[in-house]
């Protein structure tokens, strides 16, 4: 069976483009047609400056907005990263393989360590070293396919040649996993500046649409969209990204095909109403579920605890293959192996 793995990372709340481009496709396919493992990448959030508090709230958060977007535990496994040691262990081993002009040619650090250096901030050396913990995420649990929104690709690349070049050196230990999209939506935009992703740690919230904005909320949000300066509704990413931004959006959420609904309009204004309403009845359900998952903590606190105990056992062989393979002396459990070794010194 193929083996999906995917996470998100605790870093603000969940938004739009969030779900649209990756946690609906898990919920919706993923879950049924494969062995599938999700996981709130809590580690990967240290990587920026970060409140503790903050990021324990929103870790829960995510597992139970998961949960709520339909994760199943019984069709696939749910966990937090951190409680999965095997995550940090094979990262140092696959540092060891990664070098730090390829870290360096990372989209996402190069911008992210660029706004940082301009707030006066220094960068954490893990910001740097974040796509080696991200592969070691995704190669730990032999996957097949990773289900991620576009600017995840460069990242999953990465984990592909770590893979590549691992097993060449080391001798055949991982599986080498690809990216797979969402058919539409897989760039969500901000809806205040359509020429950048909609993104959850963005200081600016006017563009975001989250997963728990009340309904007005984002009403307000979709009908202050940015369009482009033309009057027609046409799908024309690189010429009219807002409204092709907004035909993504409502062609993700009803199912149709942003081309084909661009014919369909003729105002802007019937456009964002139309856009508007169906982000809102999408999101209904989710967050009913939220609401009543949040009155039983002891619940998720349960799954996230199992599917830990899964994921470790799924990832145990591998990371332990990797360490034999790389040159690590295994630990004996043999008594005599102790006095063999100091006759050999
Ligand atoms: P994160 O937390 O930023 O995003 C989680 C998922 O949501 C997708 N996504 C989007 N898709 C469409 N439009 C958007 N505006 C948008 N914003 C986010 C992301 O592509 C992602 O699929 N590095 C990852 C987390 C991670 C991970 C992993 C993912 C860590 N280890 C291993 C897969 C496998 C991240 O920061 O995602």
């Amino acid at each position: 069976m193929t083996r999906v793995f995917s996470g998100v990372k605790p870093t603000g709340h969940l938004t739009l483009g969030n779900y649209l481009g990756a946690i609906r496709q898990w919920a919706a396919v993923d879950q049924h047609r494969s062995d599938a493992l999700f996981c709130v990448v809590d580690l990967h959030a240290l990587t920026v400056d970060h409140d503790p508090a903050r990021v324990r709230r929103l870790s829960r958060q995510a597992a139970t907005l998961l949960l709520a977007a339909g994760l199943d535990p019984q069709l696939c496994t749910l966990f937090v990263q951190s409680h999965v040691d095997e995550h940090a262990r094979l990262s140092y081993v696959l540092e060891c393989v990664a070098t730090d002009g390829e870290m360096r040619r990372m989209i996402q650090y190069k911008e992210k360590a660029a706004r940082e250096r301009e707030r006066g901030g220094s960068v954490r050396l893990s910001l740097l070293t974040y796509p080696v913990l991200m592969a070691a995420d995704i190669l730990a649990y032999g996957t097949d396919e990773v289900p991620v929104g576009d600017d995840q690709t460069q990242h999953v690349e990465l984990a592909r040649d770590l893979a590549v070049r691992f097993n060449q050196r080391y001798g055949h230990t991982f599986v080498v996993p690809k990216a797979t999209r969402p058919p539409v939506a897989s760039r969500v935009m901000n809806l205040q500046d359509p020429m950048s992703k909609m993104g959850k740690s963005d200081d600016s919230g006017s563009g975001i649409v989250y997963l728990l904005d009340e309904p007005d909320v984002v009403r307000k949000k979709v009908m202050r969209a940015v369009t482009d300066s033309g009057r027609d509704v046409v799908y024309d990413p690189e010429g009219r990204p807002g409204v092709a931004n907004l035909l993504e959006i409502l062609a993700a959420c009803t199912g149709g095909n942003p081309g084909a609904l661009g014919g369909v309009y003729e105002s802007y204004g019937a456009l964002k109403k139309d856009t508007a309403d169906a982000v809102v009845e999408v999101l209904k359900p989710v967050q009913a579920r939220h609401k009543e998952l949040c009155a039983d903590p002891v619940y998720v606190e349960g799954v996230l605890r199992d599917g830990a105990e899964k994921a470790r056992a799924m990832a145990r062989p591998t990371v332990d293959a990797a360490y034999r393979a790389i040159g690590l002396l295994e630990p004996s459990s043999d008594p005599v192996a102790e006095p063999v070794l100091n006759a050999a010194r």
